[in-house]
């Protein structure tokens, strides 16, 4: 039996592992949440959105003989992750996790963690300041009871509707991104404040060391608990689970 792959995806390892994967000759999909409007090519064919929760996940598992999960998900992706985990369990389909360690503090850092979005909108709880508030568009109505701030807001796509906060601007890109060009960002704007999640990884990393070369405050919000399941931290260890995870399937 050949290895027929499921790569949870929306992030930069996904792809990389995809492109790796196909590289080594393996067959798979990569799948996406359909959060942005045109996520990044695919070496492996793709497909888009939700998979009905935990049971619609396991029919699709059954449906399409997948033999190994992959799951390269965003480290605040976590309802996807913990479905993963009981979906595989339950149809007996070996997984594992490709993650990035989560970042730390380094000299020069002025970091207040918080334990989630809402403990974000606590500490923004506070005089007027010009935020970067840098947690992509799924969260931004929580921040909405805080309309004293100047928010910049750096969005994948062009917002469907418009921010909920009088005194805003969107620059819309996507990563990875430079350190220089977001510290040039940063003073352009007059910014006081950085709100980032912990994704870790080095593309979402460049606002947090300008902010650090700049001498901002980050807020960084901590990211959601994970189920327990095997993890690897890089490609060729993922590749290396694929070969050996299971029985005799592999590259
Ligand atoms: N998802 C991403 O690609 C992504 C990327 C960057 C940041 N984030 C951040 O993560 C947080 C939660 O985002 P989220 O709602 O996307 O994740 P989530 O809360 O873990 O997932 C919610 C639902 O979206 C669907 N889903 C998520 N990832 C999927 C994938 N790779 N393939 C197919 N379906 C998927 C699943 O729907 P069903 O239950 O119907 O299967 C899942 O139950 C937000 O803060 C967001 O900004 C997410």
């Amino acid at each position: 039996m050949c290895a027929n792959l499921l790569v949870l995806a929306g992030t930069s390892e996904a792809t990389a592992f995809a492109r790796a994967a196909a590289d080594a000759g393996l067959a798979g999909t990569v799948s996406f949440a359909g959060r942005v409007a045109r996520p990044l090519r695919q070496p492996l064919p793709r497909r888009v959105g939700g998979f009905g929760g935990v049971e619609g996940l396991r029919a699709y598992l059954r449906g399409q003989a997948i033999t190994h999960v992959v799951d390269a998900t965003h480290p605040f992706a976590a309802q996807m992750s913990r479905n993963a985990v009981a979906a595989c369990a339950a149809e007996g389909v070996p997984l594992v996790a490709l993650t990035r360690p989560a970042w730390d503090e380094v000299p020069g850092d002025d970091w207040t963690r918080v334990p989630d979005i809402s403990g974000a909108v606590a500490a923004l709880d506070r005089a007027p300041v010009s935020v970067m508030l840098a947690i992509g568009r799924m969260h931004l109505a929580e921040f909405a009871g805080l309309p004293q701030h100047h928010y910049l807001l750096r969005l994948v796509d062009p917002p469907r509707e418009p921010p909920p906060f009088p005194r805003h601007e969107v620059v819309v890109d996507r990563g990875p991104f430079d350190p220089a060009r977001d510290r040039e960002l940063m003073e352009a704007h007059g910014i006081e404040l950085v709100v980032s999640k912990d994704a870790g990884g080095t593309g979402a990393y460049a606002k947090i060391a300008a902010a650090r070369a700049i001498g901002l405050p980050v807020i960084m919000i901590d990211r959601p608990p994970q189920p327990g399941r095997a993890e690897v931290h890089d490609v060729a260890g993922a590749l290396d689970w694929v070969a050996h995870a299971g029985t005799d399937l592999g590259v």
